[in-house]
């Protein structure tokens, strides 16, 4: 039998509308493979949002399906970590069993593993000193932060972030992109993550696809990974091979301004 791993997660034929507001308008199709990490670039109020919550199970497609290994998506489950712009924690749990938390539905890892992958990510965050504080007493930043610490460590195998480091101040969001990467090639996970931030999209994608302004459609399906390579490090971003990159990416959005 010939399996086809490539369709791992398939965007078929999905168009989305509000009432009379078409967001997705062109049927959407895209395929992504396992393990990779994409980028969705574009810009403010072409449905990113849409796609995800789409790709979440919060939302429905007007027409057509997204498939996870050929199973249609469906209500929101462990498999697909989240995380988007504003997030609610849960006020009665402190910062440290927030992020325990997204490990609930993780029996094969025993109670040690558990508390020391919740101290890895709170220190990664920057919050380890706030794991016994109540989010109630955090800023949005940081309550942000508890956000992606609870979702590296639940280790779901898809990850669908909505600019997810938009709040953070620039050294830690650097750190936390050179972290999710290491991540994503570690543990084998698929990701989707949108941002409107060039250099961030380069930094991370394997694949950026760049939309239209709504309704929208894909405008570019870049490989990223054929022109810098898998390896993300800091000094990848002194590099010629990534400013080029980014220059390009950066006059083909301003083409797509103008044109409109
Ligand atoms: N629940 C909704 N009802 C009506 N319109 C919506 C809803 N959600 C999003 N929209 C509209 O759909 C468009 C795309 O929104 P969104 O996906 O949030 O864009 P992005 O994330 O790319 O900025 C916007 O015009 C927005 O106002
Ligand atoms: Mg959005």
């Amino acid at each position: 039998m010939n399996i086809r791993t490539t369709d791992y997660l398939v965007f078929d034929g999905v168009t989305k509308r509000f009432g009379e507001l078409p967001v997705v308008d062109a049927p959407f199709h895209l395929t992504i493979p396992r393990n990779q990490f994409v980028v969705f670039l574009g810009p403010s109020g072409c449905g990113k949002t849409t796609l995800m919550r789409m790709s979440g199970g919060l939302d429905t497609p007007s027409t057509g399906e997204i498939r996870l290994e050929g199973e249609p998506v469906g209500k929101p489950d462990q498999r697909r970590g989240m995380v988007f712009q504003s997030y609610s924690s849960f006020p009665w749990l402190t910062v440290g069993q927030n992020v325990a938390f997204g490990m609930r539905y993780r029996p094969d890892l025993s109670s040690k593993e558990k508390r020391r992958r919740t101290e890895h990510y709170l220190r990664l965050v920057g919050l380890h000193e706030f794991a016994d504080t109540y989010p109630n007493r955090i800023s949005g930043g940081m309550r942000q932060r508890v956000a992606i610490a609870r979702t590296l460590a639940a280790g779901s195998e898809v990850l669908l972030m909505d600019e997810p480091f938009g709040a953070l101040d620039a050294q830690r969001r650097e750190q936390l992109q050179v972290e999710l990467r290491r991540i994503q090639s570690e543990e084998s996970r698929t990701v989707i993550f949108v941002t409107h931030d060039v250099e961030e999209a380069v930094f991370l994608a394997d694949r950026i696809i760049m939309f239209s302004p709504r309704p929208t459609r894909i405008i570019a399906d870049i490989d990223v990974t054929a022109e810098l390579g898998a390896t993300r490090t800091l000094a990848l971003r002194d590099s010629d091979t990534f400013f080029h990159m980014k220059t390009k990416i950066i006059q083909a959005v301003r083409e797509m301004e103008v044109a409109v």
